[in-house]
């Protein structure tokens, strides 16, 4: 049997699939058709974020059964299409959970310090001691929006720093999920968060979350943090409750549209960007190629799938 890799996921995946006896073939930068045609003969596909699982993409791949994604977002496979072609997929949802924690958290740290602002004064041989005074996280809220994995650590970081934790998510209750941790409505977390951090999945419900009006009843100076999908939030409003001052900062990995090329936004003194890096470190890159790769493994082999998503 073969497995495709369309994405650069390191050696550990294709080992585990190799050693279990299958062909692996690992080839990324087709889309469309051409992916699809490529992919006639093979019996799975694993992916991280570049590769578009779409339509068309299922449509020629005659015989696949599987797609399994390397992380935890699912937004870049049609899911409907794979229910309707019959084709199972997978992902690796707590496989980055601690990266992106810890991300989440260098970019609360880096907005409440102005770390950026220090550094690049300092390359420029400036002194801005006055100017640059930051604020403790002990004491503050934290308002977690999405309280699966990736949410309960960086929950269990918040409770550390002696941030007092509340959680907002249909399908967990904070409270339980974390002792320490409370739940509350989404509303109730935007009015009182000194810092919202987004961990929720990119889903029809959750598209344009943050819009315009979300974002004015965020609590004034508040501090909005991002590392889920650029679209959960509306940018335009984003940015200009940063230029009014409403908002203290933002810490934003992901971005509506990716690359998403040079942005006022990014210019703005209290924002901080990075290129959806939360999950690039080597720990958690091997961690979800691993066991996506186990979830092809074992569902060509015995039809065994915990953890279907679809
Ligand atoms: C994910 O959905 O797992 C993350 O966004 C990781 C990534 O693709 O970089």
């Amino acid at each position: 049997m073969k497995v495709w890799i369309a994405d650069r996921l390191g050696p550990d995946a294709a080992r585990l699939l190799t050693q279990a006896g299958y062909e692996v073939v690992e080839r990324s930068g087709l889309e469309g058709e051409e992916l699809g045609k490529a992919l006639a003969g093979a019996d799975a596909l694993l992916v991280r974020g570049a590769t578009q699982v779409t339509r068309a993409v299922l449509a020629k791949a005659n015989g696949l059964r599987a797609v399994a994604r390397a992380g935890s977002g699912v937004d870049n496979i049609d899911l409907d299409a794979c229910r309707d072609q019959g084709v199972a997929v997978f992902n690796a949802p707590g496989a980055n959970a601690v990266s992106v924690a810890e991300h989440a958290w260098a970019l609360i740290l880096a907005v409440f310090r102005h770390l950026p602002r220090a550094a690049q004064s300092m390359a420029a041989g400036r002194w801005e001691k006055s100017q640059l005074g930051g604020r403790e996280v002990r004491g503050k809220t934290l308002g977690i929006v999405g309280f699966g994995r990736i949410g309960q650590e960086v929950a269990r970081l918040g409770l550390a720093f002696g941030c007092d934790v509340v959680g907002h998510d249909p399908l967990v209750d904070a409270a339980l999920a974390v002792p320490g941790a409370r739940a509350a409505s989404l509303d109730d977390l935007l009015a009182t968060s000194d810092i919202v951090s987004l961990h929720a999945p990119l889903v029809p419900e959750t598209r344009g979350l943050l819009n315009a009006e979300r974002l004015a009843r965020m609590k004034a100076g508040a501090v909005l943090v991002n590392c889920a999908r650029g679209a959960l939030v509306d940018e335009t409003a984003l940015e200009s409750a940063l230029t009014q001052g409403r908002l203290a900062g933002a810490g934003l990995d992901v971005f509506q549209t990716e690359p998403p090329g040079e942005r006022p936004l990014f210019h703005l003194p209290n924002v901080i960007a990075t290129p959806h890096v939360a999950a690039s470190t080597p720990e958690a890159q091997t961690r979800a190629g691993i066991e996506a790769a186990a979830a092809v493994r074992d569902f060509l082999a015995t039809g065994a799938a915990p953890g279907r998503v679809a």
